[in-house]
């Protein structure tokens, strides 16, 4: 079992497998000028498939896959695989902008993959396109529909949030999904991930659910439920559950049960963590299994019994680089 040095246990794995994607969301990422990862520094399939194993062993129970986009990874049906035989016991899962999932979820699927988060911010198609600079909703909408047929359930929707007049138009478009589709929605609160944010962000959660409120005509009442094993507050309203991830006006730093593999096989204790500790250096500096092995766990140990208190997102920029470098 991995516990840090304040006593959190640490269960919960994210793991980024590219740093690339298909889709510019302004808040994760500059519209170019990025530098992307070469393929030479990124891990590959066996490298991922190798410390997600250890790390199962060391009491990782859950797997999440993201990017940048993990669907842009090639192979990615055959990662999913693989960590489904390193890993088995493990819940796997994805979060995915959605977009590239029609023709792979059933693959997805009968490769072990269990529970899939999609990102998509807002279901109006010209907000869309202009949050995404330039993505397509409509493919995002058959990905879900062909995630559904493939035998997902419980597929929830990650929305975020920005302290701008977009927010009810953002929300007014959600609920009209919501109630049509039935869909579970989490709005987060944007996060400052390589820039500062716009002045106004701590109130956007408020805002968030005065607009609710509005369009709905029901008070949001805050249930208190836990679903799955992350930080989200569930609101009901007439029956509709509306989550809510605080990632600013937080209080869930003190249960943080997760640690994060980046794209280039850093481990991240934190998203204040800044450049983590470097785990591909290990596996690529060679050495017998089992040497490899020793120190890849005291690696680990050490990064994760310091693991930071908390983030101290509410003012500047975390550090650590954008969004997608991190592994969202
Ligand atoms: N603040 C909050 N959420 C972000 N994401 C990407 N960048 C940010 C940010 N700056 C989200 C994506 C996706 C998840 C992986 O991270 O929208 O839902
Ligand atoms: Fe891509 Fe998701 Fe970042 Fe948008 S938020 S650019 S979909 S990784």
């Amino acid at each position: 079992m991995l516990t840090d040095g304040r006593g959190r246990r640490i269960t919960y794995l994210r793991v980024s497998v590219t740093d690339r994607c298909n889709f510019r969301c302004w808040y994760c990422m500059p519209a170019s000028g990025i530098r992307q990862l070469d393929m030479a520094e990124i891990l590959s399939f066996e490298e991922i498939s190798g410390i997600v194993g250890i790390l199962a062993e060391q009491g990782i129970n859950t797997i999440r896959l993201t990017g940048g986009e993990p669907l842009v990874r090639r192979g990615i049906v055959r990662l999913v695989e693989m960590l489904s035989a390193v890993a088995g016991s493990c819940d796997l899962a994805m979060t995915t902008n959605g977009s590239l999932l029609a023709p792979l979820a059933s693959g997805l699927r009968v490769a072990g993959l269990r529970r899939l988060n999609i990102s998509l911010d807002s279901p109006d198609p010209d907000q869309f396109r202009r949050i995404t600079r330039g993505g397509s909703l409509a493919d995002v909408w058959q990905g879900y529909e062909a995630a559904v047929r493939a035998g997902f359930t419980d597929i929830k929707f990650n929305a975020v949030i920005t302290a701008d007049d977009r927010l009810e138009n953002q929300v007014r478009a959600w609920w009209r999904e919501i109630v049509s589709r039935r869909l579970v929605v989490r709005f987060i609160e944007q996060m400052p991930i390589g820039y500062s944010l716009p002045a106004g962000s701590p109130g956007t959660a408020g805002r968030l659910l005065d607009t609710l409120a509005a369009v709905s005509g029901v008070s949001p009442r805050l249930t208190g439920e836990r679903l799955g094993c992350g930080p989200a507050e569930y609101y009901d309203l007439a029956g509709i559950r509306i989550g809510l991830i605080r990632a600013l006006s937080h209080g869930f730093c003190q249960s943080c049960n997760r640690i994060r593999l980046t794209a280039d096989g850093r481990l991240l204790t934190c998203l204040a963590d800044g450049r983590g500790v470097d785990l591909k250096a290990i596996v690529r500096a060679g050495g017998n299994i089992g040497q490899i092995k020793d120190r890849l766990i005291e690696a680990v140990k050490q990064a994760v019994a310091a693991k930071p208190a908390g983030h101290e997102m509410s003012g500047g920029p975390a550090a650590g680089g954008y969004m997608t470098q991190i592994g969202g």
